[in-house]
C-alpha cells in the first residue's frame, strides 16, 4: 500500500441518548433523544493506490473483507460514492470512536454519519440533510433490522429532539438545566434482538403490548412538556414510570434494573435504561452538578464500567 501525499477530509459526528421512548418508537409513538457531545466518531478519508481499505479499532483491512456484522459499513461507503459519482476504488478510510459499541449511545449511525460528511467533504460536495439520512439509513437497516430512525436523527442534531418515525424531528425547548448522569453496564446489548424479542410479545400479547406502548408514548408527550417547562422532577417521576414500561416489554434485566435501584437509593430524580436495553447503558436524573458526582460515584462502586457526567443548559 502506497499512501499518496495528498487531500485529507475528515468528517464527524457524536453520541446520542435516548431520554424517553425507546422501543415505543418503532410503533410510531414519539420519543425525545438527545445529542451526547462527550463521545464522538471522526472519520478521515485520505487517497491511496488500490481497493479501499478500512483502519478502525474493530476492523483493519479492505473493504469487501469487512465481517457480515459490519456489512452496513460497506454499503454506506459504496453507496456513498454512488451518489457523489466516484469510483469505487483508492480511499483509505480512518475511523476513531470514543463512543462504545453496543451501548445504546448511537455507534452504528454515528459511524455512518461521519463516513457519509468525510466522503462529501473530500469529494468537495454538501451533503443535503435528507440525502445524509437516506444513505445512513442504509448502514442503519443492517444494524438494526427495523430501526425508527431516533439515532441518525440524534446523533446529527445539535439539541434535543422529540421524534417521531416518518415525521421531521421537533427541536425541544428546555426550561431549566437538565443534569444527567450516564452510566455503562460494560455489556453490549443487541438492539436487533431486543427489538423482536418486543415484536414477538406484541404477536404473543397484542392488547397488553399495545397498551405497554401507548402509554411510553403518553409519558414522551408529557415528558416534553415538563422539560419545556423545567420541571425535571416530575420529568424523573415519567422517566421512572418509563422504566416500568420497558421491563413489561422485556428489555430490562437485572443488571440493569440493580444500576436503576442504585441511582434511586443515591437520590436521582428518575432513572432508567436508554437505547435498545439488555445489557447497554442507563441514564439518570441528578439535582445539581454536585449532585451528578455522587450518582456517578454510587454508579462505579457497584461496577459500573464508566459514567458521563452530563448537563444540558435550559434552551428556549
Ligand atoms: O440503537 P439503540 O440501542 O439506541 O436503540 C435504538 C432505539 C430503539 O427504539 C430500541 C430502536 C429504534 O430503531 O428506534
Amino acid at each position: 500500500m502506497i499512501q499518496l501525499p495528498q487531500k485529507v477530509a475528515v468528517g464527524s459526528a457524536h453520541g446520542k441518548l435516548i431520554l424517553v421512548g425507546e422501543h415505543a418508537v418503532v410503533y410510531d409513538r414519539p420519543a425525545i433523544a438527545i445529542p451526547f457531545p462527550l463521545i464522538k466518531v471522526k472519520a478521515t478519508i485520505q487517497e491511496i493506490y488500490g481497493s479501499i481499505r478500512i483502519e478502525s479499532e474493530f476492523f483493519h483491512g479492505p473493504i469487501h473483507s469487512l465481517p457480515e456484522k459490519l456489512q452496513g459499513i460497506a454499503i454506506c461507503i459504496l453507496e456513498t460514492l454512488t451518489a457523489l459519482n466516484k469510483p469505487r476504488t483508492g480511499l483509505l478510510i480512518r475511523l476513531r470512536s470514543t463512543i462504545p459499541l453496543g451501548r445504546g449511545l448511537g455507534s452504528s449511525a454515528a459511524i455512518a454519519i461521519a463516513l457519509v460528511r468525510s466522503l462529501y467533504t473530500f469529494y468537495g460536495g454538501e451533503v443535503r440533510q435528507t440525502e445524509l439520512m437516506a444513505l445512513v439509513h442504509l448502514a442503519e437497516l443492517h444494524a438494526h433490522g427495523n430501526p425508527s430512525g431516533i439515532d441518525m436523527a440524534a446523533v446529527s442534531s445539535e439539541c434535543p429532539i422529540l421524534f417521531q418515525k416518518g415525521k421531521s424531528p421537533n427541536p425541544l425547548q428546555i426550561g431549566a438545566p437538565l443534569h444527567l448522569v450516564v452510566a455503562d453496564s460494560g455489556r453490549i446489548g443487541d438492539t436487533h434482538a431486543a427489538v423482536t424479542s418486543v415484536r414477538e410479545r406484541y404477536i404473543l400479547n397484542p392488547a397488553r403490548i399495545q397498551a405497554s406502548l401507548d402509554r411510553i408514548g403518553w409519558i414522551a408527550k408529557d415528558s416534553r412538556a415538563a422539560l419545556s417547562l423545567g420541571n425535571m422532577e416530575l420529568l424523573g417521576k415519567l422517566l421512572n414510570f418509563a422504566q416500568d414500561e420497558l421491563i413489561e416489554l422485556g428489555v430490562s434485566d437485572k443488571g440493569i434494573n440493580k444500576l436503576i435501584d442504585v441511582a434511586r437509593k443515591a437520590g436521582a430524580m428518575g432513572a432508567k435504561l436508554t437505547g435498545g436495553g439488555r445489557g447497554g447503558c442507563v441514564l439518570a436524573i441528578a439535582s445539581s452538578q454536585a449532585h451528578s458526582k455522587v450518582l456517578a460515584n454510587a454508579f462505579l462502586k457497584v461496577g459500573a464500567l464508566q459514567t458521563w457526567n452530563f448537563s444540558l443548559e435550559g434552551m428556549r
